[in-house]
């Protein structure tokens, strides 16, 4: 069903009245079992009024609290002058880059980057950082000028620090990249989007227009186009908090319960969801649903549709079979992607008891895990391959015709393809046709693969050599990868010589 504008106009005004009744509300809070009202369905929890941030949610909810203030959730997205915000090297660094020079700088009032090419020179202000762990990148304003923009050299440990955008994000391409020419795109207009906490109003809004981001619940509402520019200034947090993926929690603070779905008109055709968080956190597609907002980006893909580089994880896990939630392998409020293996197989298992039997593994694999032969490391990350989310089998025979990684073979490097189809015969009862065999030959199917055609199957190659005792087999191949035309190929083939090598 369509609602009006009146009716959105009533929705957002009910968002006012609430800010207003709890601008009175005791500061102290309640006792932890003290009932909250039934949930308000219909009041608005979308509006810039409805949201109050996440400080106000720790002093009832310290856990949670604690526990986010430590996730890097929370840095995501930072202004430069919070303490901690900034870890590149801005002191008197300078990179020399294609003829010119990158100086990165401190003075009294904060961070400078400044390029210089011939006579030209710009200077940039860091305004925000964007990122923390594995890659940092930085928000600036020009000297002179008042737009915030996203800046062309990030610090990217892994390649030992200052990096040029294109040695780290494959969308760019190294002819058309200038990072001496003064930047113009304003930032707010990608990613602020998922790095930061803002009314879901507005991303409501933006999933109307063109330039929709991220595959989250604002698909399911009704209303009038808005900007592909995030309004800056009604951020909740720099940051990812709370309200990212609880929503306007406002009226909830003053007593009311609390609901992860927006309160707002439904589009035409949008599925029924459930209405109150005890549903709604069992529910696979809301909790899915809730990370794939940010969790979505856009991906080189196999012909699966199975993403080569990382943030796309919701649109992996939505397209297996498993009807598996995020938060039966993460917890939402540490968000740390490196400890959870185990608790990964533990959800396999939880779902597939039968297949935890030794004999399912197969002999020689007394270590290898549910998530080796399931969800294999095809994915490019930060700075480090990782597992796909998309749960499947290494028996898929179109991939497999196509020369596609499969999870067997990231291992079994060495082996011939006939091998892999006659072992899966044998202790799987599956059958492929031989027809297979034509995309490889004889040869090893690891050096298949790093001769692929496709730069991210190169990679998938090179990294699992990195990983296996075969490695050292492979280091003329990864050689040759240090001289590939595209910067981000030559940086990973590094990576994978420096793990072998090391
Ligand atoms: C004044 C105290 C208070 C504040 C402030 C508060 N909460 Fe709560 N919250 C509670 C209480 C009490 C419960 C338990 C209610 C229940 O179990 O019915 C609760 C329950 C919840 C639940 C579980 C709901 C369910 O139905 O299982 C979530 C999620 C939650 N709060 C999130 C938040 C967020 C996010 C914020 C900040 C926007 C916040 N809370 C602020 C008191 C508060
Ligand atoms: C569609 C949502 C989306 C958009 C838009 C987006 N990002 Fe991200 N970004 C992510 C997700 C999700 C991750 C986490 C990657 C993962 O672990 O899978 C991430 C990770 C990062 C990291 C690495 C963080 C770290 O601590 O190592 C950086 C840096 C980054 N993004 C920069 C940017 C910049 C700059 C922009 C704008 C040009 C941008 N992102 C736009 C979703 C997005
Ligand atoms: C990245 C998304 C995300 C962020 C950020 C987040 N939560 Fe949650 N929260 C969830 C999800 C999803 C659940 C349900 C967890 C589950 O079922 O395992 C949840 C559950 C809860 C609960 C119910 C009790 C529990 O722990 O299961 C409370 C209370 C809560 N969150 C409060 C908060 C507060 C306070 C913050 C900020 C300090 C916060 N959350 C930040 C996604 C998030
Ligand atoms: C508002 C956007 C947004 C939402 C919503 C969101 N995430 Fe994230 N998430 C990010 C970004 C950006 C990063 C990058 C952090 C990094 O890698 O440093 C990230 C990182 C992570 C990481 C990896 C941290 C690490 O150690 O590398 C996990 C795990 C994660 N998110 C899980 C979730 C889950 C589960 C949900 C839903 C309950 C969720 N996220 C919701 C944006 C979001
Ligand atoms: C919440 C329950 C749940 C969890 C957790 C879960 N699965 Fe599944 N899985 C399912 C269901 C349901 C199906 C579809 C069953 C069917 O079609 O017979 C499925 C299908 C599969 C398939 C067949 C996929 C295909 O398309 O060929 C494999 C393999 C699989 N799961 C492995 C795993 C592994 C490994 C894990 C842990 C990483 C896992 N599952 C976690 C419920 C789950
Ligand atoms: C050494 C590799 C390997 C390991 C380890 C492994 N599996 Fe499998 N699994 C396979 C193969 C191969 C198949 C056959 C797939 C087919 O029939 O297409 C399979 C099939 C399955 C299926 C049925 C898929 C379908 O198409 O019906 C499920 C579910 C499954 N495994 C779950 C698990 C779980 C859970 C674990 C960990 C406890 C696990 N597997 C460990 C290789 C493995
Ligand atoms: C069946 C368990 C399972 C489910 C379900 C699951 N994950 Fe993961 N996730 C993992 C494991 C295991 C890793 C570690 C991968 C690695 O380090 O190679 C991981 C890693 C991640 C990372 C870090 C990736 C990186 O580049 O470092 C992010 C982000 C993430 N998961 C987000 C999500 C989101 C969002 C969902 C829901 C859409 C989800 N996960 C569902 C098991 C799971
Ligand atoms: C995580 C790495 C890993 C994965 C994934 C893996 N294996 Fe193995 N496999 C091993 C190791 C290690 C051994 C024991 C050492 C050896 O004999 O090479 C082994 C042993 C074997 C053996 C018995 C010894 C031999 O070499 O004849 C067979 C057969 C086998 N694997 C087939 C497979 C098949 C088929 C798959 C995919 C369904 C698979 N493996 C997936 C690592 C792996």
């Amino acid at each position: 069903m369509a609602y009006s504008g009146d009716r959105m106009r009533a929705l957002a005004l009910s968002g006012w009245l609430v800010a207003a009744a709890c601008s009175q509300a005791p500061t102290t809070p309640p006792p932890a079992k003290a009932p909250a009202r039934a949930v308000p369905i219909g009041e608005s929890n979308i509006a810039p009024a409805d949201y109050v941030g996440p400080d106000a949610c720790g002093e009832c909810h310290p856990t949670q609290h604690a526990l986010w203030s430590a996730s890097l959730h929370r840095v995501m997205n930072a202004q430069a002058g919070d303490p901690g915000a900034v870890v590149g090297d801005f002191s008197g660094a300078v990179v020399k880059y294609r003829g010119g020079e990158v100086h990165f700088d401190r003075d009294l009032s904060g961070y400078l980057v400044r390029t210089k090419l011939g006579d030209s020179e710009v200077t940039y202000r860091v305004t925000r950082t964007i990122g923390h762990r594995g890659l940092q990148e930085y928000v600036g304003v020009e000297q002179g000028r008042t737009e915030e923009v996203r800046l062309p050299f990030g610090w990217w440990p892994r390649a030992g620090g200052w990096s040029p955008q294109v040695a780290f994000d494959p969308w760019l391409d190294e002819a058309s990249f200038d990072p001496f020419a003064p930047v113009r795109e304003p930032w707010a207009e990608r990613c602020p989007w998922c790095h930061s906490t803002y009314p879901f109003a507005q991303r409501i809004a933006r999933a109307s227009g063109p330039r929709a981001v991220g595959h989250g619940l604002e698909q399911y509402f009704e209303t009038a186009p808005g900007s592909d520019r995030l309004a800056v200034a009604e951020q909740v947090t720099t940051g990812i908090s709370c309200e990212s993926c609880h929503l306007g929690g406002r009226a909830h603070a003053a007593g009311a319960g609390i609901t992860a779905v927006p309160q707002a008109p439904r589009r035409e055709g949008a599925p029924s969801l459930p209405a109150t968080f005890a549903e709604q956190r069992a529910d696979a597609t809301v909790v899915n649903t809730i990370c794939a907002q940010c969790h979505s980006g856009p991906s080189p893909r196999l012909s699966d549709g199975t993403a080569l580089r990382n943030s796309s994880e919701a649109l992996d896990l939505a397209a297996s079979s498993c009807k598996a939630k995020c938060t039966d392998c993460h917890d939402p409020h540490v968000a740390d992607s490196r400890g959870d293996e185990a608790k990964a197989v533990k959800a396999c298992i939880g779902c597939h008891e039968t297949f935890a039997a030794p004999e399912h593994a197969g002999q020689g694999h007394a270590t290898t895990t549910c998530l080796d032969c399931h969800m294999p490391k095809l994915v490019m990350g930060i700075d480090r391959y990782v597992r796909t989310h998309r749960i499947s089998s290494p028996t898929n025979a179109a991939l497999l015709t196509e020369g596609a990684p499969n999870a067997c073979n990231l291992c079994h490097l060495d082996r011939p393809i006939a091998w892999t189809l006659d072992e899966l015969r044998a202790g799987w009862s599956v059958r492929l046709p031989a027809s297979i065999e034509g995309a490889y030959g004889d040869a090893a199917v690891g050096d298949v693969w790093l001769a692929s055609k496709t730069p991210a199957i190169r990679l998938v190659a090179a990294h699992a050599y990195a990983r296996s005792p075969l490695g050292r087999y492979a280091l003329d191949a990864l050689r040759r990868g240090l001289t590939d035309p595209l910067p981000y190929v030559r940086a990973w083939m590094q990576f994978a010589l420096d793990e072998i090598e090391r």
